[in-house]
């Protein structure tokens, strides 16, 4: 028997003028795309922006529904909007906020795996690592690429 490890690093920032600005701008627009989220069951509107290669930021939030499975998170929303209308643009970054009365949660929100495996179907899709800055009020966290949240992972390589 061998034993084999994974291991990621991230950053971690106290707040966004800590941020580097490109992030701190991507944040931003996660709180304005969070303060349209539909979420009325959850009362928790998350926000997402992605960055695309052409500096275009698109973006997206969570769209909740009364059959509960209908709905689909934030991330998810801007990523599909960004695959579906600029499919030749590389995702370089996204970042997430979730809203609750209108301030920023107090832990930092980390994307469920449906949208971990949808980030890395967009990361595998352009060959580049997508930097994913995940928010809160008392601070943020920050990782390299999609790969580093979904260790061994199902990708199209295993088909
Ligand atoms: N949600 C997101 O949009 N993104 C996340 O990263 C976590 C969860 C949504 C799904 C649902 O509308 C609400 O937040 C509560 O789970």
């Amino acid at each position: 028997m061998k034993q084999a490890e994974f291991n990621f690093s991230y950053e971690t920032y106290n707040n966004t003028e800590e941020l580097p600005t490109t992030d701190s701008k991507l944040v931003e627009k996660a709180i304005d795309a969070a303060k349209n989220a539909y979420a009325p069951y959850s009362e928790f509107n998350v926000g997402a922006a992605v960055l695309l290669e052409n500096d275009k930021i698109v973006m997206g939030n969570n769209q909740e529904n009364a059959a509960y499975p209908s709905g689909l998170c934030a991330e998810r929303v801007a990523l599909f909007y960004a695959n579906a209308n600029y499919p030749d643009q590389r995702v370089k970054a996204i970042a997430i906020v979730a809203l609750k009365d209108g301030e920023m949660v107090p832990s930092v929100v980390t994307p469920c795996g449906n949208c971990r495996q949808a980030m890395l179907e967009t990361e595998s899709r352009f060959e580049k690592p997508i930097r994913i800055i995940m928010g809160s009020q008392k601070g943020f966290w920050v990782v390299d690429k999609a790969q580093y949240l979904l260790p061994l992972s199902f990708t199209g390589d295993s088909l």
